[in-house]
């Protein structure tokens, strides 16, 4: 079965063929970061916009790069929230058209769900049942997934999510947008004892995260250096960046060692965005080996918001016997606020 897949939720154009005996066939992304930067945040309407100008486009691509036609696509996944709604709306508009011209099925995927089957594309595949840390710029929560659209919500955080935290700490420290990525590779050569951030509800006994008071620590941190010497040295900047991830990377580790403890689970699966970070991977690799269990990741390129994942959790559903909505009378809706417990299971899982 021939899936196509398309991911429209935010400021990034995926699209992906996955084939369900052959695996990702060819996967495409067009990152808008470099239109947003000069605003230091994702515009909406830009973003709306520039996924018009480029969903077709990249379709095209990877059918060509595949040999595949339109007419071989079997059924069509996009994601239909949460996320920003002009946005969904472009790639679920051009995902029920399709599937009202070709006759095929249409099938709505929830973002997070996409990040959290990713790690299952690739070898060495972790079993059920897993826990899930989900970490993007929208997003941090620690999951029990016992199966296909059997996600059990254990704690997520009271107020900003970890790339939102890298993010706004990234700003401070004058770097571009999304700044995660940036600040990971300027905390590389930083000192991550110079400076002692907190560690927000570390030993709040739940599963909650908490990041604003951790940024506003490092906003008074920046100011006072500021002040002292008017900006900050190339060095301090790298000193900071390293505190304040060893702080992100502590809270989340543990969080994730206390959630596999309640749940006695043996696994461990970490997507979205931040699941790039190197120090949190070696940090949440060694803590899990330490206690036996075992981590899995996406690969790099598929941890951040891509087409190949909506393809995938749209294979997985079918896979597991999904109510499918058809393209019908083209009529569509699309979940800018769609919490993810209100997934249904599958009927075969
Ligand atoms: O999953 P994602 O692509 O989009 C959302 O669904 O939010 O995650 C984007 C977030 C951004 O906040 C970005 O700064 C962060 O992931 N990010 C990183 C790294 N790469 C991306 N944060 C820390 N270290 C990284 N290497
Ligand atoms: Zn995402």
């Amino acid at each position: 079965m021939l899936i196509l897949g398309i991911e429209s939720s935010c400021d990034e154009t995926g699209v992906a063929l996955f084939d369900t005996e052959k695996g990702l066939l060819s996967h495409r992304l067009h990152s808008q970061v470099e239109m947003h930067t000069a605003y230091g945040g994702v515009v909406p309407e830009l973003a709306s916009r520039d996924h018009i100008r480029r969903v077709l486009p990249l379709i095209e691509e990877i059918l060509q790069e595949s040999g595949r036609s339109l007419l071989s696509i079997d059924a069509i996944g996009v994601t239909q929230g949460p996320g920003l709604g002009g946005a969904l709306l472009v790639g679920n508009s051009i995902a029920v058209s399709l599937g009202a011209a070709l006759n095929k099925a249409v099938v709505g995927i929830h973002h997070l769900e996409g990040h959290l089957l990713s790690p299952l594309m690739v070898e060495p595949r972790p079993a059920f049942p897993f826990i899930a840390l989900l970490v993007s710029g929208g997003h941090t929560q620690l999951m029990a997934v016992r199966g296909v659209g059997d996600y059990q919500l254990l704690g997520e955080t009271v107020d900003d999510a970890a790339g939102e935290a890298f993010d706004k700490t990234a700003s401070l420290l004058g770097l571009g947008y999304p700044g995660g990525a940036s600040l990971s590779k300027l905390a590389e050569r930083g000192n991550v004892n110079t400076y002692k951030l907190p560690r927000p509800m570390l030993n709040s006994g739940d599963l909650e995260f908490s990041f604003s008071g951790l940024k506003t620590a490092v906003l008074v941190l920046v100011k006072s250096l500021k002040s002292a010497a008017g900006s900050l040295s190339e060095q301090q900047s790298r000193d900071i960046a390293a505190s304040f991830e060893m702080a992100i990377a502590d809270v989340l580790t543990a969080k994730t060692l206390s959630a596999l403890a309640q749940t006695k689970m043996r696994r461990i699966v970490v997507a979205g965005g931040v699941g790039a970070n190197r120090r949190l991977r070696e940090m949440l690799t060694s803590a899990a080996n330490a206690s036996g269990a075992e981590v899995f990741y996406p690969p790099l390129a598929l941890c951040t918001d891509n087409g190949a994942m909506i393809a995938f959790a749209t294979a997985m559903r079918f896979m597991h016997g999904a109510e499918i909505r058809t393209s019908g009378n083209g009529a569509f809706g699309v979940k800018p606020r769609w919490p993810m417990t209100d997934l249904q299971r599958p009927p075969t899982v």
